[in-house]
């Protein structure tokens, strides 16, 4: 999608995100939020929207969120407020094709339902490994297109409505492997009915 259009499209849907999409979806964040809370140090959550996930993490973290749509961090401010999330430390609008943090500053980013999303994802996966710490993990959870079947039909049906839908539906899973510091440690469907996967990838010590 192009910029102009993730703009557009999340103004739409911030004031019903969380009860459609983001109800869906909720199984991978959780299971990503848990796998998390099993580290320690910092984390960013590159496109945090309303931050459906933020008050799953656990106190002894230290998370930052961005995303590019005002609207969606909006809702996400007002739910850090609201309920007090103290390990949330802050919340700023950026894009994430040029994340605005020196190299090697995060023990883990998350990037939940937003591969897909972004323009450019490799340019995404590449400042990501970036502001990634050497022994690093990125936790990714998306929705990856089927080379066969029914629903890999249907998917590639739907990919010319992204900029309407808010995603793209024929996203495949090696646009987030390619990044020579990065190796698949984890890897997994997930509900609703496997159609979403949980992937870990950690960087490289040296
Ligand atoms: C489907 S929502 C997922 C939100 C959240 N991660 C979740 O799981 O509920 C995708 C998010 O990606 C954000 N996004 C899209 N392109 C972006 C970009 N270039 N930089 C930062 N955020 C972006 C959108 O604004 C939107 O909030």
């Amino acid at each position: 999608m192009e910029l102009d259009a993730v703009t557009r499209s999340y103004a739409r849907w911030a004031p019903v995100y969380d009860r459609t999409f983001g109800a869906i979806t909720q199984a991978g964040r959780k299971r990503a939020v848990a796998h998390i809370n099993r580290r320690t140090g910092s984390v960013l959550e590159v496109g945090v929207g309303t931050g459906l996930s933020l008050q799953n993490y656990a106190s002894h973290l230290s998370v930052t969120g961005i995303d590019f749509s005002d609207e969606m961090l909006d809702k996400a401010r007002a739910r850090v407020k609201a309920q007090r999330l103290d390990h949330v430390t802050e919340l700023r609008q950026m894009d994430a094709r040029q994340l605005d943090f020196p190299d090697a500053s995060f023990d883990t980013v998350a990037a939940m339902h937003v591969l897909s999303v972004v323009p450019e994802p490799e340019q995404v996966m590449a400042e990501i490994a970036r502001v990634l710490k050497p022994g690093g993990q990125v936790v990714i959870t998306n929705h990856f297109t089927r080379e066969k079947g029914v629903l890999g039909k249907i998917e590639r049906l739907s990919a010319p409505f992204a900029d309407t839908l808010g995603w793209h539906s024929d996203f495949s899973i090696d646009t987030v492997l390619q990044q020579p510091t990065l190796r698949i440690v984890a890897q997994g469907g997930l509900p609703p009915l496997g159609m979403m996967t949980f992937l870990v990838l950690e960087k490289a010590v040296s």
